[in-house]
């Protein structure tokens, strides 16, 4: 069956796309936005075979008369997929299950796997769709079936507009703003090629010392499910198949976070009760939301690898939670399961990853090379096979692949990118001390020294996985303040470089530093000490910057500091020294605009960490929601026990009172409970208090629960002087917990509630749930 298109040539893409959006959208086209830019470059220069670009709108599949149930988009996806499924040869299914990486010479090499319908994905690479759709066209045009591949990428915090980490995301407490960063990146990440996001991750983690912390939620399993969900509607929409929207994919099933030793890929042991509520709810709220895929994990989990673990994969995933999208496996982990030790060769790894619930691959040839055999062998079933195939198929019909197979152009803004990612930037970073009210800064004039690696660096503070950022886009602090403070001279010296031993510029940072009214140190990482693969053993600033700051502050002058990091940092000295810290995470591209907002009060900070920040390093684990012990707890021969900073900690420019929590228990047996707290703005200025609440359970029938579990919060902004009663109702949603065997239990029972501004602060209240 072949298939004939309406063609286009290159020249005509902006024509076409200005015809479909209308004059102003013309206008648009013509001057070509960032996005665009880029787009259509790389259509440009990419040596496709034939370099045609396809009509970017609806493709009528039937244009050999004869129009196949399949190629019917009035048929359900239900029977589109059978009526394809029983047309398909095994190595035309196979090809559906393998996802390889797009390299550069994909484009020129492939034609023949295309053809042979041998091939169900591309990852990596951001296309651009003349790129991509050169490559669709091989697969789409040229092979029997006609089988659409679909197209993923690691859209994690923004494309070519980054926004901050996704640990900076989460410390806005604000579930919506997530969903318009990802929506905006799924606008950008779908006009650049791009149908599938490997996002977001919503692992757990509770150590610091593991990178990968910066790409998810933190340490707390309620907020991070919370924010799970906001991202799957970003990224989805409340439609995938729509243009502008990309499939999500959960990632790492599951229990990634708990690397021993905060080791990326690293051995976890994780017993029921934490797994069920530390690690499973964030992919369960995921999954609820619509998210279309799941990637499985690289690391063993109780002995068994998380690509081969039939009980997370099959058992919860689906039989429990009733995933109808598809499992991909994470980079090369089907193989992996033989590195594990878990099977003996290449063969067992297929059949262990298929039978566990690995629907396609990624990367590595286990499926391709050997489910032939394996089948012969009876060692997996073509039923097996087949439901693979099916799930992979409903996903491509969902986003609408069949009919739509080429990327359309589209406007996209940048000027609105910009303003999402500074709002973000703002919203991201948390106040970590002001005393004295050092901040904000009421600068009319003078001189402010900016000493530090960070002050002028743009590509760091686009953090780990930086999508298709570029540094010229970034806006450093230098800039920010700069611009900021036109009436003062803002001038910045290095001091010495993020990593390394050269202390040949701190001379000129101090004398610097000593001329100046304003000092404001930039420290911090560098993006890559976090993310995948690049974990740390020490918490502290690298290089020689911790003894650059120790000489700034030997001028005894207030010092506001800046602190860029991917992760909790265990930085006692800085938080004792200096008079005001900003935490800014990665903040991405509009990251120095948004700290100068903050700097000098055009914006309020109202950011709270959603992980523990540790005294040393030799105190991690450490978390807010831990277990009692059964005796008092000590401190350490050596130091405190307690977080240099607890959970949910964030300081604003005004300050904010708690009254004591009050309960109020329901007339009827099982109705909820309400807690209040009257919150007030004591302060002088205008404030955003993110007000938390926190339960615990005593004598849980199966097993012991934490000390604090965070079950609420409320985003609040009050005047100065005003004050408001904040309320929560605690019934079975907010009271229960899993059970080792899935389901959610509340019981009537004894209870604290406790309404704070974060983990360690304000007095539980006891009361009893009937
Ligand atoms: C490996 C990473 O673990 C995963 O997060 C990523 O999505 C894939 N590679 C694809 O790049």
């Amino acid at each position: 069956m072949r298939r004939v298109f309406r063609q286009f040539p290159i020249g005509r893409w902006a024509a076409l796309a200005a015809a479909a959006l209308g004059p102003a959208a013309a206008r648009a086209t013509a001057a070509d936005t960032e996005i665009q830019a880029p787009v259509l470059a790389a259509a440009a220069e990419v040596p496709l075979q034939r370099p045609e670009i396809y009509h970017p709108g609806w493709i009528d599949l039937n244009k050999n008369g004869v129009e196949d149930p399949y190629e019917d988009p009035a048929v359900p996806v239900a029977a589109r997929i059978e009526d394809l499924l029983a047309r398909m040869s095994l190595a035309e299914k196979i090809g559906q299950l393998e996802q390889q990486r797009m390299d550069e010479t994909s484009a020129r090499t492939d034609a023949r796997l295309l053809a042979a319908g041998g091939l169900g994905s591309y990852l990596g690479a951001a296309p651009g769709p003349g790129r991509r759709n050169g490559l669709q066209r091989e697969a789409v045009e040229d092979s029997r079936l006609g089988i659409p591949l679909i197209f993923g990428f690691d859209t994690i915090h923004g494309l070519r507009t980054v926004f901050p980490i996704p640990l900076g995301l989460a410390a806005s407490w604000d579930p919506d703003l997530l969903r318009r960063t990802e929506a905006f990146a799924a606008a950008e990440s779908a006009a650049a090629g791009i149908d599938w996001v490997f996002a977001p991750m919503v692992d757990v983690a509770r150590d610091p010392r593991w990178g990968r912390i910066a790409e998810g939620f933190g340490e707390d399993p309620f907020l991070a499910s919370r924010m799970a969900a906001a991202a799957v509607l970003g990224f989805q929409g409340p439609d995938y198949g729509q243009a502008d929207r990309v499939a999500a994919c959960l990632k790492h099933f599951v229990g990634y976070g708990a690397a021993e030793g905060g080791r990326d890929y690293d051995t976890t042991e994780i017993g029921l009760p934490t797994l069920r509520n530390i690690y499973l709810p964030p992919y369960r709220a995921g999954v609820a939301a619509g998210a279309a895929t799941v990637m499985s994990a690289f690391n063993l989990l109780n002995g068994i690898p998380a690509s081969g673990n039939r009980f997370t994969l099959t058992d919860v995933l689906r039989g429990e939670w009733g995933f109808r999208g598809f499992v991909v496996s994470d980079w090369n982990s089907v193989i992996e399961l033989t590195h594990h030790g878990y099977t003996a060769d290449k063969a067992g790894a297929g059949a262990a990853a298929l039978r566990a619930g690995v629907d396609m691959e990624m990367v590595s040839d286990c499926y391709r090379t050997q489910f032939p055999t394996l089948l012969a062998q009876h060692r997996i079933s073509p039923a097996q096979v087949d439901e693979a195939v099916r799930r992979v198929l409903r996903v491509k019909f969902t986003k609408g692949l069949f009919n739509r197979p080429y990327t359309a152009p589209q406007v996209i803004d940048p000027a609105v990118g910009r303003a999402l990612a500074r709002e973000a930037a703002a919203r991201a970073c948390v106040l970590l001390k002001n005393s004295g009210e050092r901040l904000p800064l009421h600068l009319s004039g003078g001189k402010v020294a900016l000493i530090g690696p960070l002050g002028d660096d743009a590509g760091d503070l686009l953090g780990c996985w930086p999508g298709l950022g570029r540094r010229e886009d970034v806006v450093t602090l230098h800039q920010g303040l700069a611009a900021a403070l036109p009436h003062s001279e803002v001038a910045a010296a290095k001091g010495c470089d993020l990593e390394g031993g050269s202390d040949a510029g701190f001379a000129a940072a101090v004398a610097l530093a000593q001329s100046a009214d304003t000092v404001i140190l930039a420290v911090g990482e560098p993006a890559l000490y976090s993310g995948e693969n690049d974990f740390r053993s020490h918490l502290g600033l690298p290089g020689r910057q911790a003894e650059l700051c120790a000489r700034i502050f030997a001028l005894g002058k207030p010092v506001v500091t800046v602190l860029f990091a991917g992760r909790p940092l265990a930085v006692p000295e800085l938080l004792d020294q200096s008079a005001a810290v900003l935490l800014a995470w990665h903040p991405g591209v509009q990251g120095g605009a948004a700290l100068a907002d903050l700097l000098t009060g055009a914006a309020s900070p109202s950011g709270r960490i959603t992980a523990t920040f540790p005294r040393t390093v030799g105190q991690v684990p450490l978390y807010y929601n831990h277990q009692n012990t059964g005796r008092p707890m000590r401190e350490y021969r050596d130091g405190p026990r307690t977080p240099l900073l607890p959970f949910g900690f964030g300081l604003t420019y005004t300050r904010f009172q708690y009254s004591p929590t009050q309960v109020s228990l329901p007339a009827t047996a099982g109705a909820p409970v309400t807690a209040t707290a009257e919150v007030t703005n004591t302060g002088a200025a205008a404030g955003t208090e993110v007000v938390q609440l926190y339960i615990r359970e005593f004598a849980c029938s199966f097993g012991a629960r934490p000390v604090r579990e965070l079950r609420g919060w409320q985003r609040v902004t009050l005047a100065p002087g005003e004050k408001r009663t904040i309320a929560f109702a605690l019934g079975a949603p907010e009271l229960g917990d899993w059970t080792p065997a899935g389901s959610w239990v509340a019981e009537p029972g004894s209870y604290e509630v406790v309404i704070a501004p974060d983990a360690a602060q304000g007095q539980p209240v006891p009361f009893t749930w009937n």
